[in-house]
């Protein structure tokens, strides 16, 4: 491979290689230039010369640039400017890596600062999946059949389906237009882009089950703003969105900073961290009774991916925490408790919309009890003093899917000739 030290030394050559290739690629599109509709006997020189093929014409006007521009020495200095040279820049350095208001070089990925946040990149790669891969026929013959789910477990599906079709995009929308741009750091950047495109492909999992059920599509897709428990979860969430999403909006003032905290803690801690929360549980209990597997399936692909997300979150705030302990006073604790306590709160609520009666072996008042456990989990993973002491955990088996050591079996039913990428072809 040519480093950037040959460049230098081997710039006649290659203007040489590529003077030569020139020639090549302008013989072959003269004889393209012949097309179909052209008269069967090649144009004569006079009718070349009268209408010359476009290649002929931008090779004739560079010439004429050529002949009026400056000499060849020139050219070199060009080159210099448009490479912007600077021989005493200083290398990036750990030290100069931050996770907000970093100055350093965001285009060099090494030196590592942040090693975890590499390895969640990797470890996010290593889980690849795809919701094809999951079978869907069991669900589609269980929710066209009269009696084969009660109504109960019927609106549980959709709502379901109609509240994280839509959430995963806020979260994607979220991540490219909001925060990417100020978190800078550039290890956790990639693994912004992974946990980007991972939320759509679970965009694309709720696609897939809605369609293959037969779902309708407008119902589901507009619970966000139809159902009052859906739409109030997204709302609160995309508030702050809007506060940080603005163009112009910039870190590096203690408010601005503060914003950007804000929004961490509410899609991270929130968001993916509480109000995933009831929808997982009763989806995939009911995949423990062996209803809606498929869909079961997906969810527990995605909660595997999500815990990662929450985790990633959690890291990245603390960082911003010890990196900028002026933003973490008593006033910005006391926030963050409330936005955990608020998000619990609709939670709750959307619980208790979803299951007006015990379901699937569970009632709102064991999810109330859960979420108070999750929320308790969430304060304490930002240094915050638990809410609800002494909360248990009325759904371990929960717990147990999330623990990855523990799913040796996860991919047993994963399709063996899988194809990660279409094979190439110049044709
Ligand atoms: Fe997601
Ligand atoms: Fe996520």
């Amino acid at each position: 491979m040519l480093s950037w030290d040959d460049y230098e030394n081997n710039t006649e050559d290659t203007a040489v290689v590529n003077d030569a290739a020139l020639q090549n690629l302008k013989a072959e599109e003269q004889a393209a230039s012949a097309s179909p509709t052209a008269p069967l006997t090649p144009p004569t020189a006079a009718a070349t010369a009268v209408e010359p093929a476009p290649v002929a014409a931008a090779v004739e006007a560079a010439a004429v640039t050529t002949a009026t521009a400056a000499p060849i020495a020139n050219t070199e200095s060009t080159l210099d400017e448009v490479f912007d040279v600077e021989e005493n820049r200083e290398r990036v350095t750990v030290d100069q890596k931050a996770m907000i208001n970093c100055r350093a070089d965001l285009n060099q990925l090494v030196p590592f600062k942040y090693d975890w946040a590499w390895q969640k990149y990797l470890d996010g790669c290593a889980n690849h999946w795809m919701p094809q891969e999951v079978n869907m026929t069991a669900d589609i013959a269980l929710w066209k059949s009269e009696d084969g789910l009660s109504d109960d477990e019927r609106t549980i599906v959709k709502r379901s389906l109609g509240f994280f079709s839509t959430a995963d995009s806020l979260v994607a929308n979220n991540l490219v237009l909001a925060i990417y741009r100020l978190i800078t750091n550039p290890e956790c950047r990639q693994y912004l882009l992974r946990q980007a495109f991972e939320e759509a492909i679970h965009t694309h999992a709720y696609q897939y089950c809605i369609e293959s059920l037969g779902m309708d599509e407008g119902e589901i897709f507009n619970m966000y703003h139809e159902i009052p428990t859906v739409a109030k979860k997204a709302s609160w969430a995309l508030k702050y969105t809007q506060e940080i999403n603005d163009p112009t909006f910039n870190t590096g003032t203690l408010e601005t900073d503060k914003a950007l905290l804000k929004n961490l803690i509410a899609y991270y801690c929130v968001l993916e961290g509480i109000f995933f929360y009831c929808g997982f549980t009763q989806i995939l209990s009911m995949g423990r009774r062996n209803k809606m597997t498929g869909t079961s399936e997906q969810f527990q692909y995605i909660l595997r991916d999500e815990s990662m997300h929450v985790n990633f979150g959690i890291d990245v705030i603390n960082q911003i925490k010890l990196e900028n302990p002026q933003l973490w006073q008593a006033d910005m604790q006391e926030w963050a408790r409330a936005m955990i306590l608020e998000g619990t709160e609709l939670e709750v609520s959307y619980a208790r919309d979803t299951m007006p009666r015990g379901v699937l072996g569970m009632n709102a008042n064991m999810m109330e009890e859960y979420l108070q456990f999750i929320a308790n989990r969430r304060l304490a993973q930002i240094g915050l003093a638990e809410q609800f002491p002494g909360t248990k955990n009325p759904f371990p088996w929960m717990s147990e899917i999330m623990d990855l050591k523990k799913e040796k079996n996860f991919f047993e039913t994963r399709v063996t000739d899988y194809q990660t990428g279409g094979a190439l072809s110049w044709d």
